[in-house]
């Protein structure tokens, strides 16, 4: 914790599972937050997501009134409770597919897309000063789905309902990293909607371990061109890596033999990832 806790290392922190619904409504309307409750200044994640979901949610036979009572209840419970700490919240989370098609879901068969306005509106009356944030993976690179990300930002908008930033999750591979323009050219796609970007889950996975000298370099390398490509763009307020070190990992059990994607090692070692974003902050 010292290293979570030192605010020249860590600006803001993430309950990586703690706040998602499966751990915050196990039960309908009984919350818990015990696994949520860690430390004042958070990125919150996240309310409407397909996945961690407890399995009354799934299971639940729902008309569009009963799943938008209960969509409002959760958000008007959850992020009342950490109202204050958090600068951001992900509110929905991976609504689209890789293929660019929006994702299935118990809220899109409910709702279509509709689930998305009904979110973002519950989350600024649960918390009007908090970042409302649409949250997700591979828009890192031009493509079908960063544009039906863009087409969701729209959709949001046009129906008058909030939302503040676009959460690029940036969970990256050593040396298939978007270049530093091309990154660049994806996140001002979103920032001249008139929302903030931010790189939310910033990992860069080896595919093979162990990795030589010279992945650490590029590895190194690759970390320093998103945070270049963050500190070109305007609005683009942050970058949080989804983990800091190579002992703890979500990487392994979803990519069997993939890893060390961070910043230190199992030792709590500085990598040449920590020293090449850090040449990079201090030449800004
Ligand atoms: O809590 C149970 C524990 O009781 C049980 O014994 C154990 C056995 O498998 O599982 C534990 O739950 C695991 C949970 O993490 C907490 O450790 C789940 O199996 C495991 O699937 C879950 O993985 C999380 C994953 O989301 C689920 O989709 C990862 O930790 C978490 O890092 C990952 O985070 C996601 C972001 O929310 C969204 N973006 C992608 C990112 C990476 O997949």
């Amino acid at each position: 914790m010292a290293i979570v806790n030192n605010k020249n290392e860590m600006g803001q922190v993430v309950p990586e599972n703690g706040q998602k619904w499966d751990s915050t409504e196990p039960s309908r309307g009984s919350f818990s937050y015990s696994q949520g409750d860690i430390v004042p200044l958070l990125r919150c994640h996240t309310l409407i997501w397909y996945s961690q979901l407890p399995s009354w949610v799934l299971s639940g036979s729902w008309t569009r009134s009963t799943l938008q009572s209960v969509i409002e209840t959760h958000i008007s419970n959850v992020m009342g409770h950490y109202v204050g700490q958090c600068y951001a919240w992900d509110v929905a989370n991976e609504a689209v597919a890789d293929d660019g098609n929006w994702r299935d879901s118990v809220f899109y068969r409910t709702f279509g897309t509709g689930f998305l306005a009904i979110s973002f509106n519950a989350g600024q009356k649960a918390d009007p000063n908090t970042k409302l944030y649409y949250n997700d993976y591979n828009l890192e690179y031009n493509g079908a789905k960063p544009d039906r990300a863009v087409e969701l930002v729209q959709i949001v908008q046009k129906a008058g309902a909030p939302i503040d930033g676009v959460g690029f999750q940036a969970h990256l591979i050593v040396g298939s990293t978007p270049s530093r323009s091309s990154l660049t050219t994806v996140l001002k796609r979103f920032t001249a909607l008139g929302v903030e970007v931010a790189c939310t889950e910033l990992d860069i996975r080896h595919s093979s371990l162990p990795a030589s000298a010279s992945a650490l370099t590029t590895q190194g390398n690759n970390f320093a061109n998103v945070v270049s490509s963050c500190l070109d763009v305007a609005g683009c307020v942050g970058v949080t890596v989804w983990g800091f070190t190579d002992k703890y990992s979500w990487v392994p059990e979803t990519f069997s033999g993939a890893g060390d994607a961070f910043i230190y090692d199992k030792n709590l070692g500085k990598k040449p990832s920590w020293t090449s974003i850090s040449s990079v902050l201090a030449a800004k």
